[in-house]
């Protein structure tokens, strides 16, 4: 496996594999891997040639105050993983190679940031086109896998390939949990073990609106209001926002279908967690670990 952190070398090996005839796939990681990441390594395995495994923690999508600095980092641990996962390469830049100057132009992504996690995370959206876009240009992958998990940033990407001619095919791949159905993540590293257990209440709220729908509850206010009450009982866990949206335009909708992605966001402890569900789909249609 080939680890390559100057980006003229990670594209030459991108340009001298394809010439040979191979496709490639490129997973976008902050890296402090886990099953979640690993597992759209084998997704993107099934689908190209090679996989390159991107590993960056990337300033421009961390606020003022956010978690840039302590963000979990272990280099050897990830190389060792996607080694074993049957990654071919690992990309791994400096921050000075990938932002060389104060850039004068980015990426915005839009009204579909005016949802969600958007207003309670102002730029965060633009810095993660920007790494993306530029990841992209560096890597020229055939095929890029993104989680469900974060639904919003599936979308948003998935409109810029399409609005920007991207020449890639995004494949949006299902949110990964771990045995009591919380949703995988690097920042579950920051939950002390009963911050970890109240965690719990994400999935459980989820379900119970998922639930509701199935028993024909279909006006988006109650779904919400079944989330929130999870919630009231659970004084470790602070709501940012609950919402039941369109999956394409990430708009609030009143009345839900199966297609409505219902999505929100809590602190528990040091952590900004994030979670959704497909309604008709719910908690159980995703994958489980353990
Ligand atoms: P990161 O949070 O490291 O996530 C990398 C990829 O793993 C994203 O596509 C994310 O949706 C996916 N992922 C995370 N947890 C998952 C889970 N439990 N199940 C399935 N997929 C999961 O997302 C980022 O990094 C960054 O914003 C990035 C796209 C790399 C740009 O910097």
């Amino acid at each position: 496996m080939q680890l390559i952190s100057d980006p003229s070398e990670m594209r030459r090996w991108s340009r001298a594999h394809h010439a040979s005839g191979k496709t490639i796939g490129l997973v976008p990681t902050m890296g402090y891997l886990h099953e979640g990441h690993l597992r759209l390594i084998d997704n993107v395995r099934g689908q190209t040639d090679l996989v390159v495994v991107s590993v960056f923690v990337n300033p421009t999508q961390f606020g003022p105050g956010e978690d840039f600095l302590t963000y979990p980092r272990d280099l050897e641990r990830d190389r060792a993983l996607i080694r074993d996962r049957g990654g071919h390469c690992v990309f791994v830049p400096d921050t000075s190679d990938m932002y060389r100057s104060d850039p004068m132009v980015t990426l915005v992504a839009g009204p579909l940031a005016d949802h969600l996690c958007g207003p309670g995370r102002p730029g965060h959206f633009d810095g993660v086109l920007t790494i993306v876009a530029k990841l992209f240009n560096v890597v020229e992958p055939d095929v890029a896998v993104f989680g469900r998990k974060d639904a919003q940033q599936a979308r948003i990407i998935t409109c810029m390939v399409q609005d920007l001619d991207f020449p890639i095919q995004v494949v949006v791949a299902p949110t990964v949990r771990e045995r009591d159905r919380v949703a995988m993540s690097s920042r579950n590293a920051y939950l002390s073990p009963q911050e970890r257990l109240a965690a719990g209440a994400i999935p459980r709220s989820l379900a119970a609106a998922h639930d509701l729908y199935r028993q024909g509850n279909n006006e988006s206010a109650s779904l919400i209001a079944a989330i929130r009450r999870v919630f009231g009982e659970e004084s470790l866990i602070d709501i940012e926002y609950v919402a039941a949206v369109d999956p394409e335009t990430l708009a609030p909708v009143l009345t839900a279908d199966a297609d409505t992605v219902v999505a929100l966001a809590v602190r528990v402890g040091k952590a900004r967690l994030i979670d959704n569900i497909v309604l008709g789909a719910g908690v159980d249609a995703d994958e489980v670990v353990g």
